[in-house]
């Protein structure tokens, strides 16, 4: 296959999952666009798209909601069946939009629900059970003074699973079920996870909205100081929240909050051991903060988000028709020379770091505090422990062009004495 630097634009592969699995991030392809055309029009894709790669674009367009819709599509498929099939009719129900998928005045409704239990203050409340969880977590694997274990199932995947499941209520002994229906929701072009079945994706959201409607029934009798019973018992407009709806909700929190800090972890660990000197850094406790805002800007886990144009409008001096997609391409605007000073260089001391990895605008990443302390949990522990880390095999990355994800990360670390 040629490479990026030397094909026709309009050839250059953005969407293929098959790129993602085999070599991770296109970034020659994004860098190329970004210089030569960062609004492009790529119109013979099976759903033509404008694909949006710079920092400054995706800001433009992200800060106009009413302009650009989530509500019609939300990513581009890889393929033209899943195009238009989608997963909008599950079991025979049409499945109900959740947050993201949401226009005003709907959205703006829906997200007050749960913004004041996402703000630092509010988390306060959570510190101490993240940090219990993560140092548990580093404790089992850093158990022998030397080891190979794969990082993604000692850490990375565990620790937000079982922040998203304790902050739903969700009982532990279920966890990992959390586990296997957001691996089939947001896999469901990897292999491995769709197991062969089209409708992998759709199946795991009927599995996941029957487990959680006992749970919701339960808390509708019983409050608890957790998440179900927030959904359970919201009201728009003086009205409750439809049992749908509140099941859409556990979706999104079980969905966006576990892959993407997953991934995150996981790509940071790579980073770290392939820029020792940064780890080295980062294990020093003043460092951690902006380390973790480089890991988020490195990493990017999400690949892209689309909008829909609700009419005629000009973007960089393109003129977008009512009903294009564009795609926002978000690792993209992260290496954006324009915004960043040498920005492949991973620098865990980078400040000011203005990255985009949690979106931004009127839908940026309602779980952002929560992620961040996550992963500051997770490295705080881990990183003045390890003495050596280094790979003990080649990452095993996920096929999907929504989120950049590695399935296994084999690692083989000593720890410190004492
Ligand atoms: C490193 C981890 C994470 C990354 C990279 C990430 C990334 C994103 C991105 C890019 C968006 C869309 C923003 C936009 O369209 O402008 C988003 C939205 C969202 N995220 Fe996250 N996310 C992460 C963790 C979490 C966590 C832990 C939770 C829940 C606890 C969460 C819940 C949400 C929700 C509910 C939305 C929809 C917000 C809305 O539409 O108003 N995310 N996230």
């Amino acid at each position: 296959m040629a490479a990026a630097a030397e094909l026709p634009l309009d050839q250059l592969e953005l969407l293929d999952p098959e790129i993602f699995l085999r070599s991770g991030y296109p970034h020659d392809a994004w860098r190329r666009l970004r210089h030569e055309s960062p609004i492009h029009y790529f119109g013979s894709h099976h759903q033509p798209f404008w694909a949006i790669t710079k920092h400054e674009d995706i800001t433009t367009i992200s800060k106009q909601p009413e302009l650009f819709l989530n509500g019609p599509r939300l990513f581009l498929h890889p393929r033209v069946e899943e195009a238009q099939t989608e997963f909008d009719a599950i079991g025979g129900f049409e499945r109900p939009k959740t947050l993201i998928e949401m226009d005003n005045p709907l959205h703006r409704a829906n997200r007050k629900l749960i913004s004041s239990r996402f703000t630092p203050a509010a988390l306060k409340k959570i510190h101490s059970e993240v940090d219990r969880i993560a140092r548990k977590f580093v404790d089992d694997m850093l158990v022998e003074e030397e080891g190979e274990v794969d990082f993604v199932e000692k850490i990375a995947a565990p620790l937000p699973i079982a922040v998203i499941g304790w902050l739903l209520g969700v009982p532990e002994s279920d966890w990992m079920q959390l586990y296997d229906w957001t691996n089939r929701m947001l896999g469901f072009d990897d292999p491995e996870f769709a197991q062969g079945n089209d409708n992998e994706g759709a199946q795991a959201i009927i599995e996941l909205f029957t487990y959680f409607t006992s749970l919701v029934e339960a808390r509708k009798k019983d409050p608890k100081d957790d998440l179900i019973t927030v959904f359970a018992h919201a009201e728009i407009d003086g009205q409750k929240l439809p049992l749908i709806d509140v099941l859409a909700w556990c979706q999104i929190i079980v969905s966006a909050g576990n892959e993407t800090t997953r991934n995150a972890t996981t790509g940071g660990m790579l980073a770290l051991i392939e820029h020792p000197a940064e780890r080295r850094k980062m294990a020093q406790a003043a460092n951690l903060r902006s380390g973790i805002e480089e890991i988020l800007r490195w990493t990017s886990p999400i690949i892209h988000f689309a909008r829909t144009a609700s009419a005629d409008t000009v973007v960089g001096g393109h003129a977008i028709a009512e009903g294009d997609v564009v795609a926002l391409f978000y690792p993209s605007a992260n290496r954006d020379e324009d915004v960043f000073v040498d920005p492949y260089r991973f620098d865990v001391t980078r400040k000011p770091n203005r990255h985009l990895a949690f979106g931004v605008g009127e839908h940026f990443c309602a779980g952002a505090h929560v992620a961040r302390l996550e992963l500051e949990m997770a490295y705080k522990y881990l990183l003045p422990r390890l003495e050596e880390v280094e790979l003990a095999g080649p990452p095993d990355r996920l096929r999907s062009n929504l989120v950049g994800g590695i399935k296994r990360l084999p690692i083989r670390f000593k720890a410190k004495r004492g």
